[in-house]
Parts: structure tokens; sequence; C-alpha cells
């Protein structure tokens, strides 16, 4: 089987998700496109996996764009979409309000890897939004009346292997 994953991934943690992903179809034929930087075609594959990473509670344009322009093709074929996220508890809404009903519920897996915080590649205000989230968690943590450590965010290794199996699962 030719499986096509496609990914759009802004610091790199949406990109080594899908290199973990690919990891789990080494049966397979597996090809690895940033949308990003090109378009792939769909035609030439038989299962077709995107990933975006969550930014304001939006998905990455190009991925949307991909989705978009290749949607009935997607569609014909078993095909999986995961989010990279640090909110993990809004994956759901996060697919509600980015994918109309017909993919993310005709997806053969749509799951959320989780997210990273990559403070030495972000640039500008996005280095200083994650600069104060891991601020406020690091502060929390040390705090005296803390009700529980924030965990930092980091990618679920289970949520990937299990998506690899939901897919499998339709191949
Ligand atoms: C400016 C900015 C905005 C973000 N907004 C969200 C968000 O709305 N929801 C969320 O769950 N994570 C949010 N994140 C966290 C990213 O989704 C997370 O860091 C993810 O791992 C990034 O993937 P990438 O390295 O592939 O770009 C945000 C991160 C940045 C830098």
């Amino acid at each position: 089987m030719n499986i096509l994953i496609a990914y759009a991934s802004k610091s790199g943690t949406t990109e080594d998700a899908a290199k973990m992903l690919g990891g789990h179809f080494s049966a397979h034929n597996v090809s690895y496109a940033d949308l990003m930087a090109e378009s792939p075609h769909v035609e030439d594959y038989d299962v077709i996996v995107v990933g975006s990473y969550v930014r304001a509670g939006k998905i990455a344009k190009d991925a949307a764009a991909f989705l978009q322009k290749n949607r009935e093709a997607i569609l014909a074929r078993p095909f999986g979409l995961y989010l990279c996220c640090n909110f993990t508890d809004k994956a759901l809404d996060y697919f509600k309000s980015n994918f109309d009903e017909e993919l993310w519920q005709g997806a053969a897996s749509a799951m959320c890897f989780g997210g990273e915080i990559r403070l030495e590649r972000q640039k500008g205000m996005d280095k200083l939004i994650m600069r104060i989230v891991l601020h406020f968690i690091r502060a929390n943590n040390r705090s005296e009346d803390k009700k529980e450590d924030i965990p930092l965010p980091a990618l679920i290794p289970e949520n990937i292997s299990r998506f690899a199996d939901e897919i499998k699962s339709r191949l």
C-alpha cells in the first residue's frame, strides 16, 4: 500500500509526529509531504493522512487548502486526520470548527497527538506567548498552594499508535 502522510508544521512537532506515525507502517510504502512547501498528488496513494498544528484554534491554511482541493479524492480512500495542539481537551472543538462533518466523521481515525512548546523554534510574538505559557506552568508547579502540577505539553505516543491501528483496520 502507498501511504501519504502530509503535514503542516511550524515549529517541528507535527512533522516529528508524522515520522513517528510512519514508523507504524513499516510493511507499507510511506511518503511524507510538507504541505507548507508542496502539494502532493493524492491520486498516487491508497491511504491519505493529513496532520496540522493548531494556532489560535485554527489549523494551518496550507492543510485546509490541501483538504479542500483534494476533498473528493480523499473521501474516496481510507484517510485519517490528526492535530498537534497543547490544549488536548479542546481537540474535539478544533475538529468540529476546522473540518466539515463529512470529512472528520468519515475519517478512519481523527485524533489529537498532543503538542509541544519549542521556544527555540519560535519567533517574535509567538515566542513571547509561549514564554508566558511556560512561565505560568512553572509558577503553578512551584507554588505551595497548587492543587496539582500542570504537565508540560508533550506528544502522546499512545494516541499515535491507536491512530495507526485504526487506519490499519481499514486497509
Ligand atoms: C502562537 C501560538 C498559538 C497557539 N495556539 C494554540 C491553540 O489555540 N490551541 C492549542 O491547543 N495549542 C495552541 N498552540 C500550541 C501548538 O499547537 C503546539 O505548540 C504544537 O505542538 C505546534 O506544532 P508545530 O511544532 O508542528 O508547529 C499555539 C502555539 C503558538 C506558538
